[in-house]
């Protein structure tokens, strides 16, 4: 039984789910599972746009083989060469020998790369601007580079507006039925969900998502369909100003993101006791996380949404707690910028949080480290450091 959805004049959503994968990309897990979705254009022309991870490929050639209905399928446009989209490119070439291949240069490279094979005739190599006409329908390419990796390019089909946008505008979690953004629950849990996503997988490249943002301004844009997640069709804008912040390294909102590793609960003590005393002078956006039992994703993406960064760490082996640490390179990493940062350190003996942290936040972008420091030998004895902070912070919160 085919699986598919028409979703305007002529495209068909063939996507698939997966919900017994724990991890994305091996890393990030995935409680909600994932969508790996596929587009059929069925014109003059047919079409298939982009492929789906390895473990859903049944239902995907499936939705290939009934939606052809016995005719030729002419081109695979591949929008972007990392396997969740583009493991099926070598047996979907295989059964379909009169199939061109759409796709950047550099894609074409990857594909020799990943399956050996030289795409040659076969190859329809297109760049920003060029079209691909289908018919009635005609693909338009933009160039995408580095949303998420180099070869990536978006495509436009002009008559239905729609943006085929990669990986850009794509959530964790699978499609149980509905497809279409204003047939689901859109809530904060939804764009935390989004937001995760984004920001542990793209983040890092915030100027090229800038970049695509602004071409994509240019477009008169009916639906986003992209390669995860809900296609959107209504308050497209709502989402489109989340990633614009996201990818400016604006926080979403004003607040504290409290983030703490603690082994024995001193630590972790002192992290409660600046969340209460936040709480009592007003300021009610405060999130307490345990770096050891929260994903370092989710800490990420808190991290991306708040304006305020608390790390209140024990010293281990002379170094910031690993776990923490993790946290604080993975920031890096992903290029996070213009926060204001609070630290609390914990030690016994040699406690080294706060330099070893002010080394981390110094080599980042316009991150600005609180003046009023928190210095604890194993326990902390009076709520002093813990008042001044609170001051300061709810001060520059408000
Ligand atoms: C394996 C291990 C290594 C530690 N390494 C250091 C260290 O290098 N320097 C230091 O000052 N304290 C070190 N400590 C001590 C803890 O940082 C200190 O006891 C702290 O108060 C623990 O805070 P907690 O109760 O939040 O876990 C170490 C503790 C453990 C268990
Ligand atoms: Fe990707
Ligand atoms: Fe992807």
């Amino acid at each position: 039984m085919q699986t598919n959805r028409k979703i305007a004049d002529s495209i068909y959503y063939i996507g698939a789910n997966d919900r017994r994968l724990a991890l994305f990309e091996n890393m990030f897990p995935i409680e909600n599972g994932v969508s790996y979705n596929s587009y059929f254009i069925d014109d003059e022309k047919t079409a298939v746009l982009d492929t789906v991870d390895r473990f859903v490929s049944e239902p995907f050639f499936e939705n290939v083989d009934k939606l052809l209905a016995g005719r030729r399928l002419d081109y695979l446009v591949v929008h972007h060469m990392e396997p969740d989209h583009a493991a099926n490119i070598g047996r979907l070439m295989r059964m379909y020998p009169e199939m061109k291949v759409v796709c950047s240069a550099k894609a074409g490279q990857m594909i020799k790369q990943f399956f050996g094979t030289d795409l040659g005739e076969r190859a329809v190599y297109v760049k920003e601007g060029d079209k691909l006409e289908l018919g009635s329908h005609t693909l338009t390419f933009i160039a995408a580079p580095m949303v998420h990796w180099p070869e990536v390019m978006l495509s436009y089909e002009e008559k239905e507006g729609i943006l085929f946008s990669a990986d850009a505008f794509g959530s964790f979690g699978t499609l149980d039925g509905t497809i279409f953004n204003d047939e689901a629950l859109i809530d904060e849990a939804w764009y935390a969900e989004a937001g995760r996503y984004y920001t542990n997988i793209v983040g890092k490249y915030g100027p090229q998502t800038q970049a695509v943002l602004k071409k994509a301004a240019g477009l008169d844009i009916k639906m986003i369909a992209p390669l995860h997640g809900y296609i959107w069709r209504s308050n497209i804008g709502d989402f489109i100003a989340k990633y614009d912040l996201w990818s400016r390294y604006r926080p979403e909102e004003k607040g504290v993101l409290i983030a703490y590793a603690s082994m024995y609960g001193n630590t972790e003590n002192a992290a409660n006791a600046l969340a209460l005393a936040l709480g009592e002078r007003g300021v009610k956006n405060v999130r307490v996380k345990d770096v050891s039992v929260t994903d370092v994703s989710n800490l990420i993406y808190l991290a991306f949404r708040y304006s305020h960064i608390v790390i209140a760490s024990c010293t281990y082996n002379l170094a910031i707690h690993p776990k923490m640490e993790h946290f604080l390179l993975d920031m890096k990493a992903l290029n996070l910028q213009n926060r204001t940062v609070a630290l609390i350190e914990n030690g016994s003996w040699a406690p080294a949080v706060i330099k070893n942290a002010t080394e981390i936040f110094s080599s980042m972008k316009d991150m600005r480290i609180m003046e009023e420091k928190v210095l604890i030998k194993s326990a902390l004895q009076s709520g002093e450091q813990i008042e001044a902070l609170a001051d300061a912070l709810a001060k520059d919160v408000k």
